[in-house]
């Protein structure tokens, strides 16, 4: 099978031909259709979890993807994250936990929507519930994946939603989300502006304010529900064939990028 991987932690991305993998006890082969790009692949790439989990090589990023059961025909859609870390989704074929987060790709949406939804989506259906009622939010990186998800469903809870931008200044709102900072001075500064504030990279020394996204079928079935009800728009900036994936991670303007095998 065809697929984009790296040959070692921080080596740039090369197309390659790989052994199919093999499903193993409680796992689903799933023939991947689309998969999409999140930022926690590229960091995966440079190593962020080269102490914590085992890892193959050539090691093949990609976590969301939508695709087709092996064997059962099943189309489902989910986070296909695995053990060892490399046999992701940027590939034509994963093998899959079959307890991860995953749920059914309805018949009429497009995969690529599907693939986009995971990670970014569910992360910001569990950010907005985080907020409570506070009626006022800031999102920084506002035009993201996950901030775009988190735009549209605050907004859709009724509350007021200052979405942030590059070179946009912040104002006092009842919660902030930010997405962007990657040190804690930074999400200090960003924080004074709201009492209730959350990030996304793990940098503020109160555990609070420190969101994990936890995934499940239920979740997905919400955002999918949504997408199909018309609730949820879902902004592909890139959609890339495979064959031409190798610089997925340069950049991708707003929303979200989708690869196509
Ligand atoms: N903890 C969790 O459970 C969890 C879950 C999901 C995501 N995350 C993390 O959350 C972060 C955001 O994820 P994402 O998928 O939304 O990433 P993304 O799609 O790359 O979006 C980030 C957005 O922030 C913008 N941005 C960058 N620096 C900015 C700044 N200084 N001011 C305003 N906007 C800025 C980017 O603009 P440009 O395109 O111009 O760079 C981009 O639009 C990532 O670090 C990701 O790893 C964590």
């Amino acid at each position: 099978m065809w697929a984009i991987a790296a040959a070692d932690f921080g080596a740039d991305l090369d197309l390659v031909e790989l052994p199919e993998p093999e499903a193993g006890p409680n796992e689903l082969k799933v023939r991947v259709l689309a998969a999409s790009v999140n930022p926690f692949d590229r960091k995966v790439v440079n190593g962020m979890l080269r102490d914590s989990a085992p890892h193959q090589f050539p090691l093949v990023p990609g976590t969301d993807g939508a695709g087709v059961v092996e064997g059962s025909g099943e189309r489902i859609f989910g986070t296909f994250f695995r053990r060892p870390v490399g046999g992701g989704t940027y590939a034509e074929y994963v093998t899959v936990p079959a307890g991860n987060p995953l749920a059914p790709l309805p018949d009429d949406m497009d995969p690529a929507v599907a693939a986009a939804l995971p990670t970014a989506g569910m992360a910001a259906l569990q950010l907005v519930e985080s907020l409570g009622d506070s009626r006022s939010v800031l999102v920084v990186g506002a035009f993201g994946g996950v901030g775009s998800f988190a735009v549209q469903i605050a907004r859709a809870a009724g509350k007021r939603v200052i979405p942030i931008g590059r070179g946009d200044s912040l104002v006092e709102a009842d919660a902030l989300i930010d997405l962007v900072s990657t040190d804690r001075s930074s999400f200090e500064a960003n924080a004074r502006y709201a009492p209730l504030a959350f990030n996304t990279n793990y940098v503020s020394a109160d555990s609070a304010q420190n969101f994990g996204m936890k995934g499940s079928r239920e979740a997905l079935v919400h955002l999918s529900s949504l997408v199909q009800a018309g609730d949820l728009e879902v902004p592909i900036s890139r959609r890339v064939p495979l064959r031409d994936a190798v610089d997925v991670f340069a950049g991708h303007g707003p929303g979200k990028t989708v690869i196509i095998m």
